[in-house]
């Protein structure tokens, strides 16, 4: 009897298998990535030029045969370069960027960091999955939280107080001269303390519900020397504190069960000129139009913890971390801002600015 399988085309299937293969591949370069930043090779490679395996293991004072296997992983990724006629490795300065530099723009070696929690906390979210409920932020493995801050530093370094202050209408001249900020949901308070150490005639405050992290935050402040930055747990929605001249939110509000909650009570806390300023996940409004490789990203971190999380509070509105534009609009707009307008965006991030 004839097969009612449609004809599998042999030329789609070897590409989309290929496809696989290198997916395969990717999923293992990250915890490859991990044991080459905790033990310090990528840097030691970038950093002492090209090496043998023997040669970096000595630099770096690990076992050669591990670092031998590892070695010709990493250049089978494209992530170091082998000679075969030396027979050396070596990383240009775009790998080391990437992989070897923790203070450069693009380093993101601790997304990895981030990848890795879902991996470990998949059965909570595969039965979640069954149950529709939420997995709390706090529910997961604590690399989520240290693969968060220092991978969000970067961008956060480059961009923050160089761009995306200045993109705001007024609010660059407010912070200089002395203003009272708050940073909402602000995790290991990374964007916090870059603020704080830009302006410091300002008063900056975190808010998170994660007391975990906010004794991480309290910790990296006052190691930081930071006098004008403090943190408190407290939920978005019930944070103390008025007349805040900023209000900030980072990667967060679409974590939340209920945004337009969150963005109503920051509403109050903000001074009539005040400026809420709303960081989110760079997306499109139209799901066909995120369908590229920050969209997978994206998609999946939702899928993994974004979307769990907010499932996991009141409300549960679930936005997930690829809203879009007009979504969060609405949320916010709802939310009794009466303006709205995207002052700026990189190619991970937007960032919308609300006035009440
Ligand atoms: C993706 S992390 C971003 C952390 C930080 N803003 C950053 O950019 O590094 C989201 C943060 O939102 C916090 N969060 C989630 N729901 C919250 C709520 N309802 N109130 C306060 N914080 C909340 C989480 O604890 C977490 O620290």
């Amino acid at each position: 009897m004839d097969t009612l399988q449609p004809a599998v085309d042999a030329e789609k299937l070897q590409s989309f298998m290929g496809k696989l293969v290198g997916d395969m591949g990717a999923a293992w370069s990250g915890v490859m990535v991990l044991i080459g930043e905790r033990l310090g090779l990528f840097k030691a490679l970038a950093e002492g030029g090209p090496a043998t395996s023997d040669e970096l293991a000595k630099r770096t004072g690990t076992a050669e045969r591990y670092v031998r296997e590892w070695l010709a992983a990493q250049a089978a990724a494209g992530y170091v370069e082998y000679s075969r006629t030396t027979r050396r490795f070596s990383m240009t300065p775009e790998q080391a960027m990437a992989l070897a530099d923790e203070n450069s723009p693009v380093y993101v070696a601790a997304a990895f960091d981030v990848i890795k929690s879902g991996y470990i906390d998949e059965p909570k979210v595969t039965a979640a999955f069954k149950t529709g409920r939420g997995v709390g932020w706090h529910e997961h493995h604590d690399c989520l939280f240290r693969g968060v801050e220092r991978f969000f530093r970067s961008g956060y370094q480059a961009h923050l107080v160089q761009e995306w202050i200045p993109a705001l209408d007024g609010v660059a001249a407010k912070l200089a001269r002395g203003a009272k900020v708050a940073d909402v949901g602000c995790g290991h308070g990374v964007s916090t303390a870059l603020m704080a150490k830009a302006f410091p005639n300002s008063r900056f405050v975190g808010y998170d519900y994660h007391k975990e992290s906010i004794e991480r935050a309290r910790a990296a402040a006052a190691e930081a020397g930071l006098a004008n930055a403090t943190f408190e747990v407290a939920t978005a929605k019930n944070f103390p504190g008025r007349d805040f001249d900023l209000i900030a939110c980072f990667d967060a509000l679409h974590d939340m069960g209920d945004p337009e909650g969150a963005a109503a009570h920051i509403r109050t806390a903000l001074k009539p000129d005040g400026t809420f300023m709303l960081v989110e996940p760079f997306a499109h409004d139209d799901v066909a139009d995120n369908l590229n490789p920050v969209g997978r990203l994206y998609y999946s971190g939702s899928t993994m913890i974004c979307t769990p999380a907010s499932l996991a509070q009141e409300v549960g509105l679930g936005l997930g971390a690829q809203a879009g534009e007009a979504r969060l609009r609405a949320v916010v707009t709802a939310a009794g801002f009466t303006r709205f307008r995207r002052a700026a965006e990189t190619a991970f991030n937007l960032i919308l600015e609300a006035r009440p």
